[in-house]
């Protein structure tokens, strides 16, 4: 082994590493099944075609989303780093492009922690149902204690305990590293998020008014298959579902051993998430439709939107369904734990990427990201303002931080580096069934063409009326300015030098059998979307 080809096996064995492709799927299933697939999939559903949604959901998903989880993967995996350092080995100039992801996940584990903290905090009020009969003032009011729209200073001890506990959780993972921190979160949360969600969905199937819930969902309105609005939904589901384009895969395919099947791996992630998130769709309508029938309304009465229908229609199921108790714990409680593995993986973008630039040991990084990471979700997020900054700063970091990212860097690596040839060579090296011209057309031309709808009719929407109505302030400080200042401050930080020995051109020494050692097949013009 050459000198260089030592320095690099024992640089990755510092970075830390999955034990195996069983454990990598797990934390990789563990990131992608989220709060996006247990609130967000059932109404963004509904809304937008019920059973026809279906239709364009695959479509994204096999366009778009697989083909994407595959580059991300293959990024990752040939250049064994994490997002800023894939980046700059694909290309020098690249590097700002894993930056920014990295601004993009900082930003969503401070409030993404909150909304794990308020589930937290639902799970114990399920046992006694502490909303009273009235969960809509009970969450905004007597919980949240939302006031008028402004940004206060005022703390909510009810909410400030519980993110507390879900950030020191989420630290000590952290902290544990990639195998015994992540990868073994992931061996005993999954089963037991599969196992509570099953149970929960057989407990809805089984309430009065179950079938009339399904109907609604399922119920196909062919119409909405002519709106570009239904197409651009899918689109902008898959990509958050997923977790793909803000590089969570990227960092968690440079831990995977250098033989595994990425191509395999990537296929059994794709379809474990999508099949979750019609078993979410499944167990959350059954309980609509038993609520419905009890209030004597239609479903369309009772699906409200995202963080409504977790905190606000489930209370009410659960105060009047039989064995209420046993849906709220099993609700909440997998919203938890599928809460944690997906936030684990947002932070460790940022923690890889500091460990990989500043060359620090994984605790002392780990203290640098995670501290502030977790004063600035405490002191935004558990304030008497924070429904309505979370709100902002979920929609806008969704639609133009992911979204446009994802996109960039999807016609750079195509289209600039002319990189898709060789990152599919990569992949096929071990991996089954190959990817070929079908894959760099897929990634090249479909997929851009999908976000750049999801984005043009977005930001119609956005241009036409304020999100939700919230004050101009509120939206540019939030919305505007924070997705603006993410890729600025991403090509400033990757002006920031390397730590001396870092190896940046091309894939490491090794780690692909398709390019001849040192040789970077990106900058030689090998590849494109050909
Ligand atoms: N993929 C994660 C989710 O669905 C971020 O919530």
């Amino acid at each position: 082994m050459t000198g260089q080809a030592t320095g690099q096996v024992e640089q990755e064995r510092r970075r830390g590493a999955f034990s195996s492709r069983r454990v990598f799927i797990l934390a990789a299933i563990g990131s992608a099944v989220g709060l996006g697939n247990i609130w967000r999939f059932p109404y963004v559903a509904y809304e937008n075609g019920g059973g026809a949604f279906v239709l364009p959901y695959l479509v994204a998903l096999l366009t778009a989303g697989i083909p994407f989880l595959l580059l991300d993967y293959a990024i990752g995996h040939r250049h064994r780093g994490s997002a800023p350092l894939s980046f700059a080995r694909l290309r020098r100039g690249a590097e700002g492009l894993g930056w920014w992801q990295v601004g993009i996940c900082f930003v969503i584990a401070i409030y993404y922690a909150a909304v794990i903290a308020w589930a937290l905090r639902y799970t114990f009020f399920s046992l006694d149902e502490a909303w009273g009969a009235d969960p809509e003032g009970f969450f905004f009011g007597e919980f949240l204690q939302a006031g008028d729209v402004r940004v206060t200073a005022d703390v909510v001890p009810g909410v400030l305990l519980p993110l507390a506990v879900v950030w020191l959780a989420v630290l000590v993972i952290m902290a544990l590293g990639v195998q015994k921190g992540i990868g073994a979160t992931s061996l005993v949360f999954i089963p037991v998020l599969v196992l509570a969600f099953a149970a929960l969905v057989v407990q809805a199937l089984l309430l009065d008014g179950a079938a009339e819930g399904l109907d609604a969902l399922f119920t196909p309105d062919w119409s909405a298959l002519g709106e570009a609005s239904v197409w651009a939904a899918a689109f902008g589901q898959i990509f958050f579902s997923l977790s793909i384009g803000f590089g969570i895969m990227i960092t968690y395919a440079s831990y995977v051993g250098r033989r595994e099947d990425m191509i395999g791996s990537g296929l059994v992630v794709g379809f474990s998430n999508s099949g979750f998130e019609l078993l979410a769709g499944i167990g959350v309508f059954a309980a609509l439709g038993f609520m419905a029938q009890a209030n004597g309304v239609g479903v369309g009465e009772v699906a409200s939107d995202g963080i409504g229908l977790a905190f606000i229609a489930f209370p009410t199921i659960i105060s009047e369904a039989p064995a209420g108790a046993l849906i709220g714990v099993l609700f909440f409680g997998s919203l938890v734990i599928a809460g944690i593995t997906s936030l684990v993986s947002v932070i460790e973008v940022v923690i890889s990427a500091v460990r990989d630039k500043l060359d620090t040991g994984r605790l002392a990084a780990t203290f640098a990201v995670g501290i502030p990471a977790a004063l600035l979700s405490l002191v935004l997020f558990s304030t008497t303002s924070g429904i309505y900054v979370l709100d902002v700063v979920d929609h806008f970091v969704n639609q133009y931080g992911i979204l446009v990212v994802a996109l960039v860097s999807m016609l750079i690596v195509a289209w600039a580096l002319r990189a898709l040839g060789g990152l599919g060579a990569h992949l096929n090296v071990h991996g089954r069934p190959r990817v070929g011209a079908g894959w760099r057309v897929l990634v090249s031309l479909v997929a851009p063409v999908g976000l750049a709808l999801v984005l043009f009719f977005s930001l119609r929407d956005d241009l036409d009326e304020p999100y939700e109505g919230y004050p101009g302030w509120l939206l540019l400080v939030f919305g505007w300015l924070l997705v603006v200042v993410l890729p600025l401050l991403g090509f400033l930080l990757a002006r920031l030098p390397w730590r001396a020995g870092t190896h940046l051109d091309g894939p490491p020494p090794g780690s692909d059998p398709t390019a001849p050692l040192h040789a970077n097949p990106a900058t030689r013009g090998e590849g494109g979307p050909r």
